[in-house]
């Protein structure tokens, strides 16, 4: 008998996140680490500014690419924030989030078979984009000891004459690591020398703590092979709007726009009004909540070292990834155990690749009262199942 599911789909676990979040909400008491996303609502004015656009009738199709205004303000902060010269009419285009992005610049150079290459523990859409467009997600595993980056040396080994791009986050989901500029540098001759596109997700951009975010497309002869995407969801409290942008040449911008425009049309039109505005008035909102996540990140960081959770110093994001090797059980079986008796949910690092195995993801973009209790419900539950 034919099967009804397409094989590539079925074979694709679904999102080891969600799972976990479902289970908590349904839980009196329960703190959730889970889902990475801010506790924060939008700020006002940005949602008022989508409020606006409604009364004033903007509620058809915008422009495939997205509304020129808002290309032309993305380009303008791309230019503020990297000194990256991007042209509104081509070389942008305005997504369903970034989620919508890293599927559609897959899906625009991949033919049946290429391989991408991808750090592991990684966000789970990175995989699971590449086998939707039939190309082969190759892994690299990294770990705390080599600050959770990839290396160009390991790259360079694994890439054949199938090898297209590589696909990364920096500042990444789930470790909260950011490379450094030296392994950058390094990433990007490689890329140059096997000619691969380097699709580099920095949706966490602004949000780095005491040091530079990621931008592949500043680099010597990097912008023209580099698909830059980034969002408004995390950095602006805007994961409801779906927002997000890819930003690239116009050869590539045109493909995944070509996709866009028959698979999704376009984005939200109110989610684009409050991104202009967003753009415009929003950054020192983004700056305030940085500050406010960078004091939770001081909290949980040392309060999970102090349990003996051995943490790696996330640099970006909002995400912890501590070392469970004290209880001596496996990640799945912590993050069970922990919602179970303790009402705590994380993700398990598994949830990111197998590298993730011995390690749990906890979000910290929750309130400190919440972070506080979580230490203390995780310290007591680590002494019970601490390994002999
Ligand atoms: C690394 C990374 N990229 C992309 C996304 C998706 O973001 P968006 O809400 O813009 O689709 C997420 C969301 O968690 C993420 O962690």
């Amino acid at each position: 008998m034919k099967n009804r599911i397409a094989r590539r789909v079925s074979e694709v676990p679904p999102s080891g996140i969600r799972k976990f979040f479902d289970l908590i909400s349904s839980l009196e008491g329960g703190i959730s680490l889970g889902v990475g996303e801010p506790d924060f609502t939008t700020p006002w004015h940005i949602s008022e500014a989508a409020i606006r656009s409604l009364e004033q009738g903007y509620t058809m199709y915008t422009s495939n690419a997205g509304m020129p205004e808002l290309r032309k303000e993305l380009a303008s902060y791309l230019e503020a924030a990297y000194g990256l010269s991007y042209d509104p009419a081509t070389e942008l285009l305005i997504t369903n989030g970034v989620s919508e992005g890293l599927d559609l610049a897959v899906r625009a150079i991949l033919d049946p078979g290429d391989e991408v290459i991808i750090p592991d523990p990684s966000f789970g859409a990175y995989p699971a984009c590449v086998l939707f467009a039939y190309g082969v997600p190759v892994r690299i595993p990294t770990n705390s000891d080599d600050g959770f980056q990839l290396s160009a040396a390991d790259i360079e080994a694994r890439i054949t004459n199938r090898t297209k791009a590589i696909l990364m986050g920096y500042p990444a989901n789930p470790t909260g690591a950011v490379m450094e500029t030296g392994k950058i540098a390094e990433i990007a001759e490689v890329a140059r020398r096997h000619n691969l596109t380097v699709i580099s997700d920095e949706i966490y951009n602004l949000l780095v703590y005491d040091t530079e975010p990621t931008c592949f497309a500043c680099l010597p002869e990097m912008k023209g092979r580099t698909i830059l995407l980034g969002g408004f969801s995390k950095a602006f409290a805007m994961t409801g709007w779906r927002i997000g942008y890819a930003a690239g040449s116009a050869e590539i911008i045109g493909a995944m726009t070509k996709i866009h425009q028959y698979t999704a049309m376009c984005a939200s039109t109110m989610g684009q009004m409050a991104a202009i505005e967003a753009l415009k008035s929003g950054l020192p909102d983004a700056r305030r909540m940085v500050e406010e996540y960078d004091r939770r990140r001081r909290v949980i960081v040392r309060g999970l070292n102090d349990i003996g959770l051995s943490c790696f110093e996330p640099k970006g994001a909002f995400y912890a990834f501590p070392s469970i090797a004290v209880t001596g059980l496996s990640s799945e079986g912590f993050a069970e155990k922990l919602l179970v008796e303790d009402k705590v949910a994380v993700v398990p690092g598994t949830a990111f690749g197998p590298s993730g195995e011995g390690h749990v993801r906890c979000c910290y973009a929750t309130s400190l009262q919440d972070i506080e209790e979580a230490l203390k419900r995780m310290a007591r539950f680590v002494e019970r199942h601490r390994r002999p």
